[in-house]
């Protein structure tokens, strides 16, 4: 099918995991697509690997002069910039009496402000060249309720729903739909290093976290990043046009909203 055929997407971090497997999905869909990441040489490695229609663009979301080279960049490879997906995130876990200043600045300032000031300067893109677009932010079901060991990862989860809720209402007036996916637990290298930190905080073996919360999912497994992909091209395509401002579980029946 080619439902975003035409299109142009820009996909930050998504060198790896869900925001690579969202990029394939979305150039067999028929759209272009930039792979962001702060590591270029897997982003080169991964718009190689999908083909002509992936462009890797080196991009920090922390850095502000980063975020507006990387869009402009975008601009000029592909004409203007249809869909935005803020996918880069960082994970951390620690006891309240052990969080870090630095970690928690570090880990905030890609998940939250990364998200913000790239919707920001993709939001100004898009209203200047008057088609409109659509935006969507990775939430997760760690932003519906906060959990211990992980304050900090739930917090700027929960302040992602808040800011595709605000940044929703705002731009839906020049025609940008800006949404969020909330998904469960995802198999993958992000998984990989959770389970690491609840080896380490519940003396677990390793892999033994990931099973736990494979079991308890109530579709019966963890979820795949290939499960996601029908919400994200639904987000980006003409279909989700009277969707505004909503974050949608996408995450085997694990919260329900
Ligand atoms: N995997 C899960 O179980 C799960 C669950 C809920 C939500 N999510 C969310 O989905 C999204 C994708 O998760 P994933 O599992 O693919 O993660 P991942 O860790 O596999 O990939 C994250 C990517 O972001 C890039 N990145 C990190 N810092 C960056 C920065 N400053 N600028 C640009 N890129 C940067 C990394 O290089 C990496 O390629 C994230 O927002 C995550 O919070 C994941």
């Amino acid at each position: 099918m080619t439902r975003l055929a035409g299109k142009t997407a820009l996909i930050t971090g998504s060198a790896r995991g869900i925001g690579l497997t969202f990029a394939e999905a979305y150039v067999r869909e028929g759209a272009k697509v930039a792979i962001a990441d702060i590591d270029l040489d897997r982003a080169q490695k991964a718009a190689s690997d999908i083909g002509d229609a992936a462009i890797a663009v080196k991009m920090d979301v922390t850095d502000q002069a980063s975020i507006d080279t990387a869009v402009r960049s975008v601009e000029d490879a592909f004409g203007g910039i249809d869909i935005l997906i803020n996918n880069a995130a960082l994970f951390t876990a620690a006891p309240i009496v052990e969080i870090e200043r630095a970690d928690y600045e570090k880990v905030f300032s890609v998940n939250f402000a990364g998200t913000l000031f790239t919707l920001q300067a993709v939001a100004k893109s898009m209203i200047a060249r008057g088609k409109g677009g659509k935006i969507i932010n990775m939430a997760s079901q760690a932003g519906r309720r906060g959990e211990a060991l992980v304050a900090v990862y739930c917090a700027t989860k929960a302040a992602v729903i808040s800011l595709t809720q605000s940044a929703g209402l705002d731009l839906i007036r020049h025609g940008i739909n800006v949404n969020a996916i909330a998904p469960g637990v995802v198999d993958g290298e992000h998984w990989d290093g959770v389970d690491a930190f609840f080896a380490k905080y519940e003396n677990k073996a390793p892999g033994q976290k990931k099973k736990e919360v494979g079991a308890a999912v109530p579709y019966g497994r963890m979820g795949t990043a290939e499960d996601l992909t029908g919400m994200a091209i639904l987000l980006a395509s003409p279909d989700s046009d009277y969707v505004v401002a909503q974050t949608y579980n996408v995450d085997g029946g694990n919260w329900m909203s």
